[in-house]
């Protein structure tokens, strides 16, 4: 049955030892690759949607999902470090639970990847459109930014930067180690700037009320935040690059987060405290919900003078604590940097379909190769146009949640799976160990499920009518087609999975997405 079809890990393994990936990350690679991916739209953005559920209570929400987060990177590590092979959550669950959790998990992290290279597609068009309309003086309809539940009609720039950087990885674009610095570089420099000059002006009399719409407005807050650390898990996918897995990886995913987390913290405050972050509320009291046309009318006839009603919250504090060129500036950076944001994600989201079509799970014309680019061009083309689709007409915030809770169900199973292969494979060895694993697995689990339910009502039911699409396309397709249940252990010669940053293409390396398959 397909609870017994677990993938041997020592076939597993034997794919990462027949690589002939060059092992050249080191700690401070990985902590730059984790950085470069994590800070992006949860911050440059979802900070007015964080706002307008919890008030000045985001700090709160900030610690919370950084905590959750910290969790679950301590059972990534293990992971990762133990079995350094590509496809993360998707591998680690099917050597430990088996086939159909591991399907499960892969169609999860389709919303993990895909939703969310759509989200960062809506942030960076924030940011640019407002970056038109300050510093060119070149005012675009709002039809034509915003997707129909955000007032307007379609988001254009949204959907062409969700394209161009599709083509960019048809023709195999991957960021050098180089670019990922420079860009790590410029988006610090950003939140740093925005914190030197946020942070002086703060008003203590801005953090009163404080939590305006209760715990239940932070949870909120938190359950949407954790789309800003999203990404620290990309650091596991490159463990085949890395020197020292064992001692590095560890250090790459929780150095990155805790540096993210103390940013996020910095900047929640200069926002509060500078120009306040209390609510939009309907006349009963309840906070108006993020990304509905009733916060959008809300925010209409106060010509958009909260906080809570910007697409570039960072820009718009700025400049309305008289720094309107730092705005500008900030709002450069976001538009400089976001892309690659969006490129790791759906670069990301190809590889998983990858290993999963390799695995037979999903058609084999997923992992057809370019002739002349050597990419997987088929599956990146259909995700761009899907994710072209979500940035197009749908908010920024719906996008996250979305992702989120995608995420939060593939860390939950991270989590149990690292618990219970202490159980069954005890003297594997382990170059990292979770410290006080049986606490810290159920409480990641306990952590991702209470923020999975502290989602929107919407998006849980959304994220089981995915589930339950995925389930029957399982048993339609994957159950019969499935390698494993065909009684063959792939130990391919090569593999798609050269990381999607921080290595620069090297002589003799495979091509992504070289394996052949039958
Ligand atoms: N953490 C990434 C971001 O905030 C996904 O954009």
């Amino acid at each position: 049955m397909f609870f017994r079809r677990v993938k041997p890990l020592d076939a597993i393994l034997a794919t990462a030892e027949k690589k002939s990936l060059h092992r050249s990350l080191g700690a401070f690679q990985l902590t730059m690759l984790g950085i470069g991916a994590v800070i992006g739209t949860g911050i440059f953005v979802l900070t007015a949607e964080a706002a307008q559920k919890a008030g000045p209570g985001m700090m709160v929400s900030f610690v919370i999902a950084g905590v959750v987060c910290a969790i679950a990177a301590l059972c990534y590590a293990e992971m990762a470090a133990m079995v350094p092979v590509s496809g993360s959550a998707y591998t680690y669950s099917y050597a430990v639970m088996g086939e159909l959790v591991a399907w499960m998990v892969g169609w999860a992290l389709i919303l993990e990847y895909a939703v969310a290279a759509g989200a960062v597609s809506v942030g960076w068009s924030g940011y640019v459109v407002g970056l038109f309309e300050h510093l060119l003086g070149i005012d675009i309809p709002n039809s034509l930014v915003r997707g129909p539940f955000d007032g307007g009609i379609v988001n254009l720039p949204a959907a062409a930067i969700a394209l161009l950087i599709t083509w960019l990885l048809v023709i195999g674009t991957k960021e050098s180690a180089m670019v990922n610095a420079v860009l790590v570089a410029i988006k610090v420099s950003a939140l740093t700037m925005f914190v030197v000059f946020a942070v002086p002006v703060m008003k203590m009399e801005n953090f009163h009320p404080f939590s305006p719409l209760g715990f239940g407005g932070i949870s909120a807050a938190a359950a949407s935040i954790f789309f800003a650390y999203v990404g620290f898990d990309a650091v596991s996918t490159a463990a085949e690059e890395t020197k020292n897995p064992q001692r590095n990886m560890p250090i790459g995913l929780i150095g990155s987060l805790a540096i993210c987390t103390i940013f996020y913290v910095l900047v929640a405050a200069g926002v509060i405290g500078s120009v306040g972050a209390q609510p939009m509320l309907a006349a009963d009291g309840s906070g108006l919900r993020p990304g509905s046309a009733e916060l959008s009318s809300a925010c209409t006839s106060i010509h958009d003078a909260a906080v809570v009603c910007s697409k570039e919250a960072l820009a718009w504090t700025l400049r309305n604590i008289g720094w309107p060129q730092l705005g500008n500036l900030i709002g450069l950076a976001a538009g400089l940097a976001l892309p690659s944001v969006i490129l790791m994600m759906m670069f990301g989201q190809t590889r998983i379909f990858f290993v999963m079509s390799r695995d037979g799970l999903l058609p084999a014309l997923f992992s057809k190769i370019h002739p002349k680019y050597r990419t997987p061009h088929v599956i990146t083309i259909l995700t761009g146009v899907f994710v072209a689709l979500f940035a197009a007409f749908f908010p920024v915030g719906v996008l996250a949640d979305i992702s989120n809770s995608g995420t939060l169900f593939a860390f939950a199973m991270v989590s149990l799976a690292v618990v219970v292969l202490r159980r069954t494979d005890p003297g594997r060895k382990r170059p990292f160990r979770t410290p006080a694993v049986a606490i810290m697995g159920p409480l990641s689990a306990i952590g991702c499920v209470y923020l999975f339910f502290s989602l929107s009502r919407e998006t849980i039911i959304l994220f089981v009518g995915w589930a339950v699409v995925g389930v029957v396309v399982y048993y339609l397709y994957g159950y019969r087609k499935s390698h494993l249940g065909r009684g063959i252990v792939d130990v391919p010669e090569e593999d798609a999975d050269a990381p999607p940053m921080a290595v620069a293409p090297m002589p003799g390396a495979p091509a992504p997405g070289s394996h052949d398959e039958t």
